[in-house]
């Protein structure tokens, strides 16, 4: 048996000879998409799909602490997303505070360590304040790195690291002929964190929307038609078999 998340609500037990502990990916990421659909398909409106996603985000966290994954990182809001109205936004906002604070203990108790990835520095200061006392309460813990990405953007990291490394050049610390494809790594968000393997978008859309760039060169792609407030762990277990069965080459040849 895999060790059991230690909260209050359900318990997810996971047969080991589903999986191959040594085969899992060490960075899975998941696009969750699909909740305005899924809410339409109700005849409610798309905040109640944001509702039910956030029940979607707690079980897969517990699961991904469960089976001891490294990294876990989840696209919550885009740097597009704020073409939304307002009031969606700030719907949205409010959930991610709600989550917080309902969780932030048991993701504490399970050695779960939170971070933010994003322009976080945009977001309200009670948010931003919010997120930062989270992230140094659990900077010290040492099972998953669960990355909550908002108000990130793929080519917003990248000109982040881009212009950190201008300066560098311009300050006469950087000659040019020293960039390499490591200094570029070492200014994401991701900095000390395995690329993406595994990367998951639910809603049967088949795109990146601007997500982990430069991390998912190599990412193996899984796609779903299921909405993320339907998403249930049982998605993700086949999505981590499936990824066990595909064969990575990253450019080389396959070895016999
Ligand atoms: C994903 O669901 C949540 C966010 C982008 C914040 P959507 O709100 O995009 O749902 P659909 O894609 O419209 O169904
Ligand atoms: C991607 O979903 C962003 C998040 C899930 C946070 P979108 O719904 O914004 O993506 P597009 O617009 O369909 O590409
Ligand atoms: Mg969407």
């Amino acid at each position: 048996m895999w060790k059991k998340w230690f909260g209050k609500t359900e318990q997810y037990v996971i047969a080991d000879n589903q999986l191959d502990k040594d085969k899992l990916p060490r960075h899975t990421a998941i696009i969750m998409d699909g909740n305005g659909r899924w809410a339409k398909a109700k005849g409610m409106p798309r905040v109640f799909g944001h509702r039910a996603g956030v029940e979607s985000l707690r079980k897969i966290v517990r699961t991904a602490s469960n089976l001891e994954l490294e990294v876990l990182t989840v696209y919550a809001f885009s740097t597009e997303n704020w073409k939304r109205p307002a009031e969606e936004v700030n719907l949205l906002m409010d959930l991610f505070s709600t989550y917080l604070t309902a969780d932030i203990d048991e993701l504490d108790e399970n050695n779960v360590q939170i971070r933010f990835i994003g322009q976080i520095q945009d977001l309200s200061t009670t948010l931003c304040r919010k997120f930062q006392d989270a992230q140094a309460r659990t900077a010290k813990n040492t099972g998953l790195v669960f990355n909550a990405a908002i108000n990130y953007g793929g080519r917003a990291e990248m000109l982040c690291a881009m212009k950190a490394i201008a300066l560098d050049v311009q300050s006469g610390n950087l000659p040019v002929e020293m960039i390499t494809e490591n200094s570029i790594q070492q200014h994401l968000y991701t900095a000390d964190l395995p690329d993406v393997d595994l990367l998951i978008r639910p809603s049967g859309d088949f795109r990146i929307s601007n997500f982990l760039l430069w991390q998912s060169a190599y990412a193996e792609l899984w796609f779903t038609d299921v909405n993320w407030p339907d998403f249930t762990p049982e998605y993700f277990l086949q999505a981590l078999h499936d990824f066990q069965q595909r064969d990575r080459r990253f450019g080389g040849l396959k070895i016999k």
